[in-house]
Parts: structure tokens; sequence; C-alpha cells
């Protein structure tokens, strides 16, 4: 029978099916369920960068939100509710209830002090932490490379303060995507998340007005990630765990054929409830049968860009044998 196991980043997971993290991560209860479903691993659901500077020094950080009401109201009212402290005893709470890999998260978008608590978190039992950072660049000022240089520095600085394994969670607003990704993963980090998933506008055509998208991810959002998992799973020197539109067993399977170790899970989770994670192992254990697969690394990459026949695929964006040959248009 399949062994559906994998390693990411140095750690073993008995299913390669991570929970993101999410409001599906933020009680020891929801864990619980989540491993009893089967999840190889949690990302509990991030502290923000903020919050934790509030904790340091609430004065100073109300000052820099003052002129932006609502960051102020909700970074007050969340540190009301929840401390930094509830963070710890979450992390504490799931290492003694679970034995699934538990690995904080922190949204963050520059180095500084909150970087300290990072090592509480270790402290704390995290087996690892995962970095979602994001930086608009928004400031005509800054250069693509000044915006790279922070992720750089929010790195170094945590790798000198932390020994567990650190994976970053990036966007896909990058020019030169494959240099800069690559040489993030030749720094200290262990791990990149491909990619994180934004609010997007969207448009209420009868009530004439700018709503948000629905928060759930669709299978169709994961073919920009099986894109670039596939191109850089050759080029980088860490692992790759693909996050955004992974609804179903197919989805997993493909993720990891390009290139992934293991892939992260949240909208389907939501619609769907804990049970999708024992349908997706499942079906990655039938296939794995069905092809003669006994472990994960047998395929891992096995349609990575370096491993395929016509390369070209991953690369081609126009529509060109459509353009030449419009055959197909039943007009
Ligand atoms: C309601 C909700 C809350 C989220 N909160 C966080 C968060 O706190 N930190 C984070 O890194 N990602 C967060 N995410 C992003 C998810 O971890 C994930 O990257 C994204 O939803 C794409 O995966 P999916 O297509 O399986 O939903 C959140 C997503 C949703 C839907």
């Amino acid at each position: 029978m399949a062994n559906i196991s994998t390693k990411y980043l140095g750690l073993d997971l008995k299913s390669p099916i991570i929970v993101g993290s999410s409001p599906l991560t933020d009680s020891v209860e929801k864990v619980k369920k989540l491993a009893e479903a089967g999840a190889g691993a949690v990302v509990l659901k991030s502290l923000f960068e903020e919050q934790i500077l509030m904790d340091v020094d609430a004065q100073r950080v109300n000052n820099m939100y003052n002129s932006f009401g609502d960051a102020e109201n909700y970074l007050t009212y969340y540190t009301k509710q929840k401390s930094i402290g509830d963070y710890l005893e979450l992390i504490k709470d799931c290492k003694r209830e679970t034995s699934i890999p538990i690995i904080a998260s922190i949204n963050c978008m520059s180095h500084g002090e909150w970087v300290e608590f990072a090592l509480k978190m270790q402290n704390a039992g995290a087996d690892a932490l995962e970095l979602n950072v994001f930086v608009l660049p928004a400031d005509a000022e800054y250069t693509g490379f000044d915006y790279e240089k922070s992720y750089f520095d929010i790195i170094s600085q945590i790798n000198d303060i932390i020994s567990i394994p650190v994976a970053v969670k990036m966007s896909h607003y990058f020019s030169g995507m494959a240099n800069f990704f690559t040489r993030l993963s030749q720094t200290d980090i262990k791990g990149l998340v491909l990619f994180n998933r934004f609010y997007s506008p969207d448009v209420d055509i009868e009530k004439e007005k700018v709503i948000n998208l629905s928060f759930n991810s669709l299978a169709v959002d994961n073919s920009m990630v099986l894109r670039w998992v596939g191109i850089l799973a050759p080029k980088v020197a860490c692992d790759l765990v693909s996050s955004t539109g992974i609804v179903d067993g197919n989805s997993v399977i493909k993720n990891m054929l390009v290139g992934a170790k293991a892939v992260q899970v949240v909208s389907s989770i939501i619609k769907n409830g804990p049970n999708v994670i024992a349908e997706m192992n499942q079906s990655l254990e039938t296939w794995m049968d069905s092809k003669n697969y006994k472990t994960t690394k047998e395929f891992i990459g096995k349609l990575s860009q370096k491993n395929i026949r016509k390369p070209i695929l991953f690369e081609r964006t126009q529509f060109m044998k459509y353009f030449s040959d419009a055959d197909f248009v039943n007009l």
C-alpha cells in the first residue's frame, strides 16, 4: 500500500495536506479536528507584526496608526480580545493535544523588534515558523531592488534569532520572479509557500457597488501556482509548497508532480469541512497504488520544467495555436 507521507522543512508529515493559516487554525479544538481528519500539519492563524509591536509598546503603535482609524481600531480591538500570550498558549495546547507539526505564522512587512517574539514561539514548541511577508510596492521612491531587500533583511534577522525552520509565504507581485525566489531560497529559509491569496475586488452589478470577491478559491486559481512551482522546483535550494486553489485529491497530485513537497488547503476545508482532508489523502493513496508508487518521493517533481520533454509548456503564455487557427470558434 502506498505511503503518502512527505518531508517538508525537514519535518516528517504523515500526509502532504497542510491546513493553511486561517480561522480554521485559531483554536486547539479546531486543530484537533483537523489532525483527526488526517492533516499532515497545520499553520496557525497569523499574528500580525503590528499586534506584537502593540503588545511591546501600545502607545507608539497607536501613534503610528493614528491616521489610519480602521487599522488602529482593529488593532486595539484585537489586542484587547486576544493577547499575544494567547498565541503562545495556542501553540503549547496544540503541541500537547496533537502529534502533528505545528507551524506558527506571522504577517509582517519590515524587520524590527517584533522579531524577538519569534523566539517565544519557538520556546512555546512551534515546529516551524511561516512568515507571510507582504510589502505593497506603493512608494515611488523605492525600486524593486529596495523592496526585495526588505525580504532579505527580515529573513536575516529572524534566522539570527531562531533555530526552527522558517518558510516564507510569497505573493506573485515581483518582476524578476525566478531570479528573486531563487536568491531567497539560497538564504537560511527552508521553504517557500507559493502563493498567498489576497482580497480582490469584484463588482455587484445590481447594487452597482465595488465589493470583495468571495474568499473561497476555485480550482482554476491553482493554474498559476502549478506554473511557478513547475518552473521553480528545479531551480530553488529549498522546499516548495503549493497554496491557492487546491480543492481536491487531483489538485494535490498535480502540484506534487510539478514539484511541491506538500500543499496547503483553506477554502476547500471551509466549504466542505475537515472530511475533505481524508478524501484528499484517500485519492492520493488510490492514485499512487494505481501507478505503483510506494513513496511520494518517487513522483514529486516528475513533471517539473526540467523533467518534461517540452519545458516551454510552463512558459507559453500566448494563445498562439488559437490565434493562428480559429476553426474551433463556432460563429
Ligand atoms: C478567511 C481567511 C483568512 C486567512 N487568514 C490568513 C492569515 O491570517 N495568514 C495567512 O498567511 N494567510 C491567511 N489566509 C490565506 C490562506 O492561508 C491561503 O493562503 C489562501 O486562502 C489560499 O488557499 P486556498 O485557495 O486553499 O483558500 C486566509 C484565508 C482565508 C480564506
